[in-house]
């Protein structure tokens, strides 16, 4: 468990929170962040004593999403060739980042208050629940900035009405905790204070579940979301019949 400039690491029984720490930058997703919080849902994830993560932010922010001193550094640094081949990279580990929450088998809890902005807003997405802090503003600026929502957009609209999705990238304005509860994209709203001790309490109750079971209920879960009915029910069927097989198994082992 190694903490580090940007990000701390710590455990509470089984329970694994991740903080951003970049308080100053509203924990603005540079690439050292952004690469420390892939190496630490990895390691949490191959750690069998981690039964479930919360991820949150230091200071006033969740996030405030891609880090844009950064980004304006790839485009403006005068070497076209360099600034491409670095852009891009910072892509591949951006959708790794936003890919992997669905990747690993432990569930993560977001504890979010204050601004969730672009980038920000799409971790406390991919996390598998949302526990929003009272002043939590979740939104997507990016085309403020003359970008586009791309990473984010992919998970935004599996969680929301078509309708409401394209208002948010495209307006641009905020959601406020209220509204993201009554939307389905927070799980509760509790005052700041309060935000991470709720997530945390939820994740113990998470972690007190059969491990083997839950990872199989987080797999299954990911897949059907995005598989239509018929194929959807086939993979139930698989997963059924694997834990049936399983629990017996153990069930002679006693
Ligand atoms: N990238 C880099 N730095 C950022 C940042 C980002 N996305 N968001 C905030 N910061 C920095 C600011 O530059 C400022 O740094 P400084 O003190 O060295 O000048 C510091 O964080 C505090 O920002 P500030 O705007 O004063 O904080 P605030 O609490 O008043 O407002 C936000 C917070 C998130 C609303 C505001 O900072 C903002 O709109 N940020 C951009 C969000 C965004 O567009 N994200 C999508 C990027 S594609």
């Amino acid at each position: 468990m190694t903490s580090t400039d940007t990000l701390i690491i710590e455990d509470r029984a089984s329970v694994r929170v991740l903080t951003m720490n970049r308080p100053d930058k509203r924990n603005a997703l540079n690439n050292a962040l952004t690469q420390g919080l892939v190496d630490a849902l990895h390691a949490a994830d191959r750690n069998p004593g981690v039964k479930a993560i919360v991820l949150t932010g230091a200071g006033k922010a969740f996030c405030a999403g891609a880090d844009i001193n950064e980004f304006g550094g790839f485009v403006n640094n005068g070497d076209a060739a360099n600034a491409a081949q670095a852009a891009l990279e910072r892509a591949h580990l951006t959708t790794n980042l936003h890919r992997l929450f669905s990747q690993i088998e432990t569930p993560v809890i977001a504890a979010a208050h204050g601004y969730a902005m672009g980038g920000g807003a799409g971790l406390a997405l991919a996390c598998d629940m949302l526990v929003a802090g009272e002043s939590l503003q979740l939104g997507y600026p990016e085309l403020k900035h003359g970008i586009v929502a791309a990473i984010v957009m992919a998970n935004l609209v599996r969680q929301v009405g078509r309708k409401t999705a394209f208002e948010l990238v495209s307006l641009g304005e905020a959601v406020e905790a209220s509204r993201a509860l009554s939307l389905g994209l927070a799980n509760r709203v509790v005052s700041d204070e309060r935000v991470v001790d709720t997530a945390v309490a939820i994740a113990e109750r998470l972690a007190t579940f059969d491990g083997p079971a839950m990872a199989a209920t987080k797999r299954l879960f990911h897949r059907v979301a995005d598989l239509p009915l018929q194929q959807a029910l086939d993979v139930s069927l698989d997963t059924n019949m694997m834990m049936r097989s399983f629990r017996q198994e153990r069930t002679n082992d006693k």
